[in-house]
């Protein structure tokens, strides 16, 4: 089964933090648990890179635009790179090949009648890139929500609309027969709310901004930055595999995003592709934001957590894991320094790498490294996992992966296999057989459930255990590890950090 998922395409006008970390990794999770179920998976992520915010940015750092995205969309890549985010493509707005067809979709809908030529008046955030109702901005001052610091300017001017109000009847409809179009359900029906509350057509392009791609019948005007951004989910499947993947991969299966832009992915997005004779996708996910010690990170505050600086402390799987395990998927949340030490000593170092280190130093010292023969003792939570991850609740796959961790050091505390060692009787033995055998192989199962959160220490988890490689969500039940594998002690997973 083909399973297509994106983020979203970041704004190089500001270095890539933790919030877009945070989308990634999440996006990340589902495509290697997808891949390990055997789907066909293409996984999306990107930059942003034309509008008013971009080139001002560019005329502040004293550079050409296009110099300046390659420098920032460049970090954003890196950080993807970093994080070991296993996308199958990294789009760029400013690629040549997405450019060309941005315009061939916007003059298919002009050809179709779905843009027409109008004047413009309204309130304008040039950090949003978006005009908003008076009720929309902070009174007095027109202050914009999402940036308090900047006022609304009045922009008025001839520009080419969409209009959307004519399709509010097709969006009900796609909401109404697709319950799950929008996850969780307060961000459906706020969505929904949107939509049955009135719309009003959106400006599809702009007089006043140079750094965008140029309306093709009308080459003054560029083509509205917003535009130009959603439609990469599409080109990014014509060209950027070497070839048109379309026929898989569209429609979208998901698109993973916070609360900020919700109304351009559930509204103008899907209505701009019915009218061009597009599918629409089949669902969005709306997680939450976070903040750090209850505020807004911001470099004055001093609360700014670093992604790279995190990952080059911990490392890539404690960056994962702690987003994920921290922040209730679906909510805001709070991320912190210390938080972030608190769960890598707490649950990463003690409760999973100590039971490895145990699980494996046992059988090393007491059957000379080989797996012994005998049953899995505990309880599998398998399907429970992909009961959770099939409705798209990370936080909740994950702690049910954690119920089996803890249970597997209860296990090792409960039957004592250094007392058990002592022994030469023969049900001692036996028991000890099994008690080992349950804990390289319940280790081995948790890589398997653990391989899209952790995937690089889980890797090192099925090297240790005899069955490296072995990812398969086949491999997530228990009982599967052979007699007679090959056991080592790992390095340390997660060695202590200097504080
Ligand atoms: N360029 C547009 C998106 C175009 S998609 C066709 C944009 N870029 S952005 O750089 O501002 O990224 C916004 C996204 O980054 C959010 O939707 C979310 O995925 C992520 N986050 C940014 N800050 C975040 C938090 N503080 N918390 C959680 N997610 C955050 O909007």
């Amino acid at each position: 089964m083909p399973f297509s998922l994106t983020t979203p395409i970041y704004y190089v006008n500001s270095d890539p933090h933790l919030g877009h970390a945070y989308t990634t990794v999440a996006a990340d999770v589902l495509a290697r648990h997808h891949r390990q179920r055997d789907e066909d998976v293409f996984f999306l992520t990107g930059t942003d890179e034309h509008g008013a915010n971009v080139a001002r940015a560019a005329a502040e750092a004293g550079m050409e635009p296009k110099a300046f995205c390659d420098l920032v969309s460049a970090r954003f890549r890196a950080l993807a790179e970093a994080m070991e985010s296993s996308h199958d493509f990294f789009i760029r707005t400013t690629d040549p090949e997405h450019e060309a067809r941005v315009q061939t979709f916007v003059q298919l809908l002009k050809d179709k009648g779905e843009l027409y030529d109008g004047t413009y008046g309204g309130l304008y955030c040039t950090s949003c890139e978006v005009f908003y109702a008076e009720d929309d901005l902070i009174q007095p001052g027109n202050y914009c929500k999402l940036h308090p610091n900047r006022q609304a300017e009045w922009v008025e001017e001839r520009n080419w609309f969409f209009p959307l109000t004519r399709w509010a009847p097709r969006l009900l409809e796609l909401y109404d027969a697709n319950p799950e179009f929008v996850r969780p359900r307060a961000r459906y029906n706020e969505a929904r709310t949107l939509i049955a509350g009135g719309l009003e057509d959106v400006s599809f392009s702009r007089a006043t901004v140079s750094w965008g791609v140029p309306v093709p019948w009308e080459p003054e005007q560029t083509i509205y930055v917003w535009v130009d951004a959603l439609l990469n989910y599409r080109t990014a499947l014509e060209y950027g595999l070497g070839r048109d993947v379309t026929s898989t991969f569209w429609p979208t299966s998901l698109h993973v995003m916070a609360k900020d832009i919700l109304r351009l992915h559930g509204i103008i997005w899907p209505a701009m592709l019915m009218a061009a004779g597009y599918d629409p996708p089949q669902g969005l996910y709306v997680h939450g934001y976070f903040t750090s010690g209850g505020q807004k990170m911001s470099k004055t505050l001093g609360n700014v957590i670093d992604p790279f600086e995190v990952i080059d402390q911990l490392g890539a799987d404690a960056l994962r894991f702690y987003l994920l395990r921290e922040v209730q998927w679906g909510q805001d949340g709070d991320v912190t320094w210390d938080g972030l030490h608190r769960r890598y000593e707490g649950e990463l170092a003690n409760d999973l790498g100590n039971l490895v280190s145990r699980a494996t130093a046992m059988i090393v010292r007491y059957r000379d490294g080989r797996v012994p023969d005998g049953e899995n003792a505990l309880k599998p939570v398998h399907e429970e996992v992909a009961e959770r991850l099939n409705a798209i609740d990370l936080t909740g796959a994950l702690e049910e992966i954690w119920t089996l961790v803890r249970a597997t050091n209860r296990f090792v505390e409960e039957r004592q296999p250094w007392v058990l060692a002592k022994s030469e009787a023969e049900a001692d033995v036996r028991r000890l057989d099994e008690t080992l055998y349950t804990l390289a192989d319940t280790v081995r199962a948790l890589a398997v459930l653990l391989h899209p959160y952790i995937p690089a220490s889980a890797a090192k988890i099925l090297e240790a255990v005899g069955d490296p490689g072995a990812i398969s969500w086949e491999r997530a039940r228990l009982g599967l590890l052979a007699p007679g594998s090959e056991v080592r002690q790992p390095e340390p997973l997660f060695p202590r950090a200097e504080r």
